[in-house]
């Protein structure tokens, strides 16, 4: 049974992705902007990410039994004028996604959204009781949907429709402070630095999710396709005019200006700006917590986070706070790629396959070999060494103070570096983490950056951090050797994003780079943040690693055995 599963469609789509699943075994997985270099890849079909996971599983286009959309577009379908069947999507799509002509179109079969994302979600967590929380800007007409996962059974207990949507509430935050629709990220980090002052959401919206908002005062058409730009303009726009106008009139860049100016050690905290992003988040919180209280049974071991708000590491934090006797999962793909998995996975399951195989997950992206590389390197006429143990080298490198560009063996899928497209750096240094942010990453300098650290080691610094392979939940730290150890990767609040990494579940190369650094420094863990310049998707190819370092300031580039140094790159 080999199926392909996808996310990506026209317009209104973004984060287009493709996995190959073969036999219940997860093969590949890719997003597509990794090969397109356009961050989320808006309004795009993932044709290379398609091509490279069939690639991938050494299988063509009439081996698969099934292309598996995460979204149900007979849906969308049935609302145009006139309107458009189920066939004529598969049409579309597969010549979007360059098919051969004669391919089946009974072949592509359409998912429900949100139930793609749930069953991105169980596969982590597959045999122990779950409730199944999926939180998005909106799937088809639902924005949050609640599930039991129970004997290998996913049953839905209840959906909000998108007036409800949290994530378009806080993308319409984000946009208000001038961050845009997807300046989710720097907003979660600025609201760090502020103070609750009002809960927008409980006086606005929800009431326990019991009460929806009078459509009357949104003013969209349910019907109507256009609900993000509804809700967020016409009701969250206004609403936070009203109660707080001078950002409104402060604007993108104003607001972001003062931001960026403020010292870390003498934070004006009065600011509306962070005290709006503070209010925010924390009513972002409060209302998953409320859906969480009100659907957990007592029976339910494990509480699952999927859809795009699970990106929100400070929420989840919080759940793990607020729910110490469950296990707390977060899909790591949450984002809309995840529903390429989901989709796959549904009807992996449907056709005979009860359980899912995630060798490596979730580095199940694109790999290069030694001899591609130094390829790559030679065109280029760059200097490059050949080293038998990469990782020592890098640790000595790393210890000296240098940050460097690590791209060992395969991508992970997803938002968030796990080791294998990194940029590295001792975490103890306050001055090493502006750097990066000013002079690498090209970030504002308020936003954190998050540690990896040995498994053995993490509760000694981050408070209940067990095992967080996804780098998904803000941890509080221990004390104050935590700030000593581990000062560049510790947010305001004192809190930090943290990756375990332990045997078994973390690539080779970076367990040995870690444990070296540690040997050398007495630290066991290092900053670890994406190998991507300012607005890049993540590197892909060493060609694209070559490329960020050349236009980024790193001291050294390690590429499988090869490392390059910035004062030799052209010689
Ligand atoms: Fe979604």
């Amino acid at each position: 049974m080999k199926i392909i599963g996808i996310n990506g469609w026209g317009d209104w789509f973004h984060d287009p992705a493709a996995c190959l699943i073969v036999d219940g075994q997860l093969v590949a997985a890719v997003e597509e902007e990794r090969f397109i270099r356009i961050k989320h890849a808006p309004h795009t079909v993932p044709a290379f990410a398609t091509r490279w996971c069939l690639q991938t599983g050494g299988i063509d286009w009439g081996d698969l039994d099934y292309v598996a959309v995460g979204w149900d577009l007979p849906y969308f379908g049935q609302l145009a004028s006139p309107k458009i069947g189920a066939v004529d999507f598969a049409r579309k799509l597969l010549t979007d996604l360059h098919a051969p002509d004669l391919f089946p179109l009974e072949k592509v079969v359409f998912l429900e959204h949100h139930l793609a994302h749930a069953y991105s979600g169980i596969i982590l967590e597959p045999f122990r009781q779950s409730l199944v929380v999926v939180v998005d800007g909106q799937g088809e007409k639902d924005s949050i949907s609640i599930f039991r996962h129970k004997d290998n059974s996913l049953e839905k207990l209840d959906t909000f429709d998108s007036r409800h949507s949290l994530g378009y509430y806080y993308e319409a935050a984000t946009s208000y402070v001038g961050f845009g629709l997807s300046g989710t990220g720097k907003f979660m980090g600025l609201s760090s630095y502020g103070k609750s002052t009002v809960d927008y959401w409980k006086s606005n919206n929800a009431r326990k999710f019991s009460s929806p908002v009078p459509s009357n005062q949104i003013g969209i058409d349910y019907e109507n396709l256009d609900d993000a730009v509804s809700i967020v303009d016409k009701f969250w726009i206004p609403q936070f005019k009203a109660s707080c106008p001078n950002l409104q009139i402060a604007g993108a860049t104003k607001a972001h200006k003062e931001i960026d100016f403020l010292k870390r050690d003498k934070l004006h905290l009065n600011s509306d700006a962070i005290n709006f992003s503070a209010s925010v988040q924390h009513s972002l919180e409060e209302a998953i917590e409320s859906l969480v209280r009100t659907y957990l049974s007592q029976k339910d071991e494990v509480i699952i986070i999927t859809g795009g708000v699970g990106l929100n590491c400070k929420s989840n934090g919080s759940l793990l706070q607020k729910f110490p006797a469950k296990k707390i999962v977060v899909q790591p793909v949450s984002h809309d790629a995840g529903v390429a998995l989901g989709a796959a996975v549904y009807f992996t399951k449907q056709n005979g396959f009860s359980q899912i195989e995630l060798t490596d997950f979730p580095y199940v992206g694109p790999s290069y070999n030694n001899k591609y590389i130094r390829k790559a390197l030679e065109s280029r006429n760059i200097h490059f060494q050949y080293l038998e143990k990469p990782e020592l080298v890098a640790a000595q490198y790393i210890a000296n103070d240098k940050v460097i560009g690590w791209f060992q063996g395969k991508a992970e899928i997803g938002p968030r570096a796990l080791g294998a497209r990194s940029i590295l750096a001792r975490p103890d240094s306050i001055k090493i983490r502006d750097r990066v942010n000013q002079q690498i990453k090209l970030r504002e300098i308020w936003r954190p950056f998050s540690p990896v650290v040995l498994e053995e080691f993490s509760q000694v610094f981050f408070k209940n951090c067990k095992e967080s392979l996804f780098m998904l939940f803000g941890f509080p730290i221990v004390s104050n050797a935590s700030k000593l150890f581990f000062a560049g990767t510790i947010h305001v609040d004192d809190t930090s994003r943290v990756q375990t990494i332990h045997q078994g579940r973390t690539p080779e190369h970076f367990l040995k780079l870690v444990r070296e650094f540690y040997t050398l420094t007495g630290i066991p863990g290092l900053m670890n943040t994406s190998f991507n310049g300012s607005q890049e998707p993540i590197v892909n190819t060493p060609e694209d690693a070559i490329d960020t370092f050349r236009e980024t300031n790193l001291d050294a580039l390690f590429l499988g055995n090869y490392v390059i140094q910035s004062d030799n790159l052209n010689s």
